[in-house]
């Protein structure tokens, strides 16, 4: 018995890589949480790895820095904030606990150049069923112009809202979907970001999900001829106002 449970939970188990600081471009995180406690929640879809924020808080935050994610989701960053003693604050669409605050991210009830960062995981096109507010931009096609007019209004607002001199990341994918255009988000949404930010650094952020273990996925990747998603953008962008 206790064989059998040892051999389903090796199938799946991922071992928690040691907290460090990245000093490379690629960034390998087989696991949701590090440390024995949790941040944010892995059985919320989409949440983001915690290892990638506290990196980019160590880096580019001090105690105390204001950082505000305006696609809090699970709350991940406000978990992560607490850990290193940063203020976060937290918003989304269909706030998940009780510490994130209802609000959209293309128009947040922040002060004009108040914030010290800003971290973001969006929707990535309309793969994931989130609320289903009408507001929520997980319900927008990134095949259609609709969900750059939308991510453009949020970076516009987290331009707004972030300090001179200081630092915002977008953690991104590309999208694709089987029998459908691939859809480069990632070199879109950069170029956007670009109109209001200097690009500081690309990062990629080897994933290992679940979906990625399994067998009948590469499969049909080989007879389709196309690629499953190994990775995700991790754009590192700074407010300069001269
Ligand atoms: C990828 S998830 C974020 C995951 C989060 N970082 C975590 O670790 O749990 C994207 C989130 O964006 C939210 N969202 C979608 N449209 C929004 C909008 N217009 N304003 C604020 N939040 C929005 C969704 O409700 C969802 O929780």
């Amino acid at each position: 018995m206790e064989q059998s449970n040892n051999k389903s939970k090796k199938r799946f188990a991922f071992e928690k890589p040691k907290l460090k600081l990245e000093t490379t471009t690629l960034w390998e995180y087989p696991s949701q949480h590090y440390g024995k406690s949790q941040q944010g929640d892995k059985e919320y879809v989409g949440a983001t790895p915690s290892y990638v924020i506290w990196n980019l808080l160590q880096r580019y935050t001090r105690e105390n820095d204001v950082v505000i994610d305006p696609f809090c989701g699970s709350g991940t960053t406000l978990d992560v904030c607490k850990d290193l003693n940063r203020q976060g604050l937290g918003f989304d669409i269909a706030p998940y606990r009780e510490d994130i605050l209802k609000g959209d991210a293309r128009k947040l009830p922040v002060k004009g150049n108040s914030v010290d960062f800003v971290f973001m995981d969006p929707p990535y096109s309309n793969h994931i069923k989130y609320s289903g507010d009408p507001q929520c931009i997980g319900e927008l096609d990134a095949r259609t112009p609709l969900y750059y007019e939308a991510m453009e209004k949020v970076f516009a607002e987290s331009f707004r809202i972030l300090k001179n001199r200081r630092y915002f990341a977008l953690y991104v994918s590309d999208s694709f979907k089987k029998g459908k255009p691939f859809c480069p988000i990632g070199f879109e949404l950069f170029q956007r970001l670009q109109k209001h930010f200097k690009p500081i650094d690309i990062i990629s952020v080897v994933r290992h999900n679940r979906t990625l273990k399994r067998n009948h996925w590469h499969t049909s990747a080989i007879e389709g001829n196309y690629f499953l998603r190994g990775f995700n953008y991790l754009f590192i962008m700074k407010k300069e106002v001269l």
